[in-house]
C-alpha cells in the first residue's frame, strides 16, 4: 500500500450558490495534445495559440522536449514548438507511463524518424484502454512493430499508403494514424475513423502543414501522402468538455451563466439533453448561455462516440440526474469501468444502483456535502458538481486528477460566485 500523498490537495466548497456571470472556456487539451505531436512532423517553428495550461499540456511539452525539440511558451500564450532539432527517437518511460495520451507522438516519430520506441502505457482508472488499433494500422503501413517488457518499438524506411479498418472508433488510433499517413508513400484511407471535432481541427492543422487529409468528421478519411510537411500556425477549438461542465453547473445551481468561446455545433448532444432535462440554453455564434430554474427531469443518456453523447460528459450528468424529480438510467458504452464517481456520489447522498455498463440513478430531494475522494478527471469534475449544490460543506480530495483537464478551475468559478478553496491535505 503507498499510503497517503501529503502533496495531495484538497478542495473545500460550500454549497447551494447560485452561479451567475460570463466566463471564457478554454482551448481543447484533447485537441492541443495531438497538435503538440503533430508538430513533430515538422522541421522548423510551429505556432500554436490557445493552449491550455494544465498538468497534461505540460507532460506533452516534457516529452517533446525530451525528444530533442525545443518548446517556448511565449508572453503573449502563443506556444512555439521547434522540431528541427529532434535528436531521439524514445522517450524516458516515466514521462511516458504518466500520460496516457504521450503514445500520440509514435505516429509521427517514426514517420519523421523512421523508428520510435515508447513505453506501453498502462491502463488506468477508466479501463485498461489498449492501443492495439494505433498499433494494427502502423502495421498496415508497413511499420514493423516489436512489444517486449512493456515497450513498444517501431521501424520503417517509409511508411506506405494503406486501408485501414479500424475495429473501433478510436480517437487516438484515428490521430496517430492520419499524423503517420502524413509523410506516407501513397494514399491511405482510415475506415471506420472517429468523427470527434478534435480529429477535424488536426486535419485543419495538417493542411496548414502542406499535408493532404480530407474527411475528417466523416468515417473515412483520406491522407495524401507527401514527401514533407512544413510548420504552420493554428489555434485550437475551445474545450467541448469543459464548456459541458460549465452548462450542467448552471442548471445544478439553478444558476445563469454565459459562456465565450464555444463552437456550439460540438456541443449538440449535451444541449439536446439539457434541454430535456428543462434548461433553458441559449446559442449565439460562439456563445452559449444556460440558465435553470426549478424541476430537473430525469433523461435516459448512452454514451456513444462522437456525434452521441461523450462518455466524458457521463460523469458530470450522473450528478445532474442525481438532483433529477425522478429516474434516470445512464449506459456507458465506451470505457468499461467509467462509474467510480458512483461510489462517491452516494457518500453525498445520490441514490444510484450501477451494475456493470448501466447506472439507474433515483433523483433525491437534496445531496450533502461530504469528504469525498478524485479518482479521474471527468469523476473528479462531476464530484466538483455536486459539491456545488450540496448542502453545507464538501471537501474534494485528490484535486490534481481535476488540474488534468480544467485550466484556472478555481478562478472561473470564484468569479460565478462559487464558494471554493484550495488547501493542503489535512488542513481542511
Ligand atoms: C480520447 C480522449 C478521452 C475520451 C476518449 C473517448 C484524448 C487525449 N482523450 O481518448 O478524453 O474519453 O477519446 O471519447 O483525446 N480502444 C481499443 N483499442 C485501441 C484504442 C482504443 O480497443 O487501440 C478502445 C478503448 O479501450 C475504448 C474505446 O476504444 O473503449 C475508445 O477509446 P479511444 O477513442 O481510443 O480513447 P482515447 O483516444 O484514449
Amino acid at each position: 500500500m503507498g499510503g497517503e500523498d501529503m502533496t495531495a490537495e484538497c478542495y473545500v466548497i460550500t454549497g447551494k450558490q447560485r452561479l451567475a456571470g460570463a466566463i471564457r472556456v478554454s482551448g481543447a487539451k484533447n485537441s492541443s495534445l495531438p497538435l503538440m505531436a503533430a508538430a513533430l512532423l515538422a522541421e522548423g517553428n510551429s505556432v500554436l495559440w490557445d493552449i491550455p495550461d494544465l498538468a497534461d499540456i505540460t507532460q506533452m511539452r516534457q516529452v517533446l522536449e525530451n525528444l530533442g525539440c525545443r518548446v517556448y511558451l511565449h508572453k503573449d500564450g502563443s506556444w512555439q514548438i521547434n522540431a528541427g532539432t529532434v535528436s531521439g527517437f524514445e522517450v524516458d518511460e516515466r514521462l511516458m507511463r504518466s500520460m496516457r495520451a504521450s503514445n500520440l507522438i509514435l505516429g509521427p516519430l517514426v514517420a519523421r524518424c523512421g523508428q520510435a520506441r515508447i513505453a506501453l502505457p498502462g491502463g488506468c482508472a477508466i479501463g485498461s484502454r489498449p492501443m492495439d488499433q494505433h498499433l494494427k494500422g502502423l502495421r498496415d503501413m508497413g511499420v514493423e512493430i516489436k512489444e517486449s517488457h512493456g515497450f513498444i518499438e517501431a521501424y520503417a524506411a517509409r511508411l506506405q499508403g494503406a486501408d485501414i479498418y479500424l475495429d473501433v472508433p478510436s480517437v487516438g488510433a484515428t490521430e496517430n494514424l492520419m499524423m503517420a499517413a502524413v509523410l506516407a508513400r501513397g494514399t491511405t484511407f482510415i475506415h471506420n475513423a472517429a468523427r470527434e471535432p478534435e480529429i477535424v481541427d488536426l486535419q485543419n492543422f495538417l493542411n496548414k502543414m502542406g499535408a493532404r487529409v480530407r474527411g475528417a468528421g466523416l468515417d473515412v478519411i483520406r491522407i495524401d501522402g507527401v514527401e514533407c510537411v512544413h510548420p504552420a500556425e493554428h489555434t485550437v477549438i475551445p474545450d467541448r468538455i469543459e464548456a459541458g461542465t460549465h452548462m450542467v453547473a448552471a442548471v445544478m445551481t439553478q444558476g445563469d451563466i454565459e459562456l465565450e468561446n464555444v463552437i456550439p455545433e460540438h456541443l449538440e448532444p449535451v444541449i439536446a439533453k439539457l434541454r430535456q432535462i428543462g434548461a433553458m440554453v441559449q446559442v449565439e455564434d460562439d456563445r452559449v448561455r444556460v440558465w435553470h430554474r426549478g424541476t430537473i427531469h430525469p433523461v435516459d443518456i448512452k454514451t456513444m462516440p462522437y456525434p452521441g453523447f461523450p462518455t466524458d460528459m457521463q460523469p458530470q450528468f450522473m450528478s445532474l440526474l442525481s438532483c433529477a424529480e425522478g429516474t434516470s438510467v445512464i449506459t456507458e458504452t465506451i470505457f468499461e469501468n467509467r462509474f467510480q464517481h458512483v461510489d462517491e456520489l452516494r457518500r453525498m447522498g445520490a441514490n444510484i444502483k450501477a451494475e456493470g455498463r448501466v447506472a439507474v440513478i433515483r433523483g433525491t430531494e437534496k445531496l450533502e456535502g461530504s469528504f469525498v475522494e478524485t479518482t479521474d478527471l471527468r469523476a473528479g469534475a462531476a464530484l466538483f458538481l455536486a459539491a456545488l449544490s450540496a448542502e453545507d460543506v464538501t471537501v474534494l480530495e485528490k484535486v490534481t486528477h481535476i488540474d488534468r483537464g480544467y485550466e484556472n478551475l478555481l478562478e472561473k468559478y470564484q468569479a460565478l460566485g462559487a464558494k471554493v478553496k484550495r488547501v493542503a491535505h489535512g488542513q481542511a
